[in-house]
């Protein structure tokens, strides 16, 4: 494979995935196709905006002859599908936005790539990209998900993901379209977009605002570094193997409460303040609708078949994401007040 397509590149987790992407292989065309919805930031991939190999498309999933153009203009012969409508506090004031993007968005690609690959380039990837929330919610006591947990999703958010995984299995079994799928469970790090729980924890601490805990702190998350997830991404791309389902995940339960204690402790000892005084920030609010109490994944699959593990500990993980945010209050702040948004009019428009 030569032209990878990456949707969703402007985000979070798509903008390491480009970033590793472009840097590891020169030899690769990587075509970045986003929106740039509100969660869209090109500012995120400033350092390789410029590579021979990258080129970015402005363009929504769901404009199936758009997607077409790009697949013919570029050769598209992978397809690493980030793009989503990923917040769950999002899907539950606007789950119809979910369904487009997410279900109908999905199955456009999926469409475009079979029109495209006319069922003959076995050598294609269709690797779609999902999460640990389609499996639903774990009591305290039982074993991590596995591929072979039922799906049982609860917000509108985990809903419009189970709904595209499925299609894309569908896709597989009914026209032999060569896919691949991995669930992945909480990232972190940096260009998050603060209206997740981290980044938008620190970014309250550095301002002295308040610190909304849902519910009593107590749902629990399994914790991963993007940059690991974006390198087992790499791994299950190109030695997964077709049809397959691969877990991914941290091994790194954490309640909630006890992370924002960290969050606090950390964001203080860099901010040279003495350490407690953000404690007082912390608020429970009003729990989260349907708020699955708790996430954990079971990885060994994608350990044992493609010796894919974590890098780094989550103390490590923390230190250096805390850091960074306190290091790009810039990027925070153009996030916060809107101005990345004309990022792409400065630097995209005329060219
Ligand atoms: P994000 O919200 O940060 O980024 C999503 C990107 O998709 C944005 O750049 C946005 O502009 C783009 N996009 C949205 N709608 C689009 C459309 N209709 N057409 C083209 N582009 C569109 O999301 P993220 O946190 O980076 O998540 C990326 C993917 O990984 C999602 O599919 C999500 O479900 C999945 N995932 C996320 C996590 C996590 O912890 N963040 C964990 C597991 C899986
Ligand atoms: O598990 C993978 C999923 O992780 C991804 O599929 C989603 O795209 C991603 O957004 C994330 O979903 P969560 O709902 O777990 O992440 P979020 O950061 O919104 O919340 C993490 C936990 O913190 C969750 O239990 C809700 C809680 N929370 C969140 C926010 C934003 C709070 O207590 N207060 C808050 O203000």
């Amino acid at each position: 494979m030569k032209s990878i397509l990456i949707t969703g590149g402007a985000g979070f987790i798509g903008s390491h995935v480009v970033r590793l992407f472009v840097n590891k292989y020169p030899d690769y065309t990587i075509v970045n196709l986003d929106k740039l919805t509100y969660a869209g930031n090109l500012a995120n991939l400033k350092d390789v905006e410029t590579s021979s190999n990258y080129r970015f498309e402005r363009c929504d999933i769901c404009d199936g002859d758009a997607v077409g153009a790009l697949f013919a203009r570029y050769r598209i012969d992978g397809v690493i599908h980030l793009a989503a409508e990923s917040h769950v506090d999002r899907s539950i004031s606007d789950p119809l936005a979910f369904a487009r993007t997410n279900v109908l968005g999905t199955l456009t690609l999926l469409q475009t790539a079979r029109n495209f690959w006319k069922g003959e380039r076995k050598d294609c990837r269709f690797y779609h990209i999902s999460t640990d929330e389609v499996y639903g919610a774990l009591t305290m006591g039982q074993p991590a998900f596995t591929e072979q947990t039922r799906y049982d999703p609860h917000s509108p958010y985990s809903a419009s993901k189970a709904s595209s995984d499925h299609f894309v299995r569908a896709f597989h079994d009914t026209y032999g379209m060569p896919t691949l799928i991995s669930n992945c469970s909480n990232n972190y790090g940096p260009y998050q977009f603060p209206e997740k729980l981290i980044p938008l924890f620190v970014n309250n601490i550095r301002q002295g605002k308040p610190l909304p805990v849902y519910g009593k702190g107590e749902n629990v998350r399994d914790w991963l570094y993007v940059e690991d997830h974006a390198r087992a991404i790499d791994r299950i791309f190109h030695f997964g193997k077709i049809g397959e389902t691969y877990n991914v995940g941290g091994g790194n339960e954490w309640r909630n409460i006890d992370l924002v204690r960290l969050l606090v402790r950390t964001t203080d000892r860099l901010l040279g303040r003495p350490q407690g005084t953000s404690e007082t920030l912390i608020s429970f609010v009003t729990d989260r609708p349907g708020h699955d109490l708790r996430y954990a994944i079971d990885a060994s699959k994608v350990r044992e078949e493609l010796g894919w593990m974590p890098n780094l500990t989550f103390e490590e993980g923390i230190e250096r994401t805390v850091r960074w945010y306190l290091e790009n209050q810039s990027w925070l702040d153009d996030v916060t007040d809107g101005a990345y948004r004309s990022y792409y009019d400065r630097m995209y428009k005329n060219r």
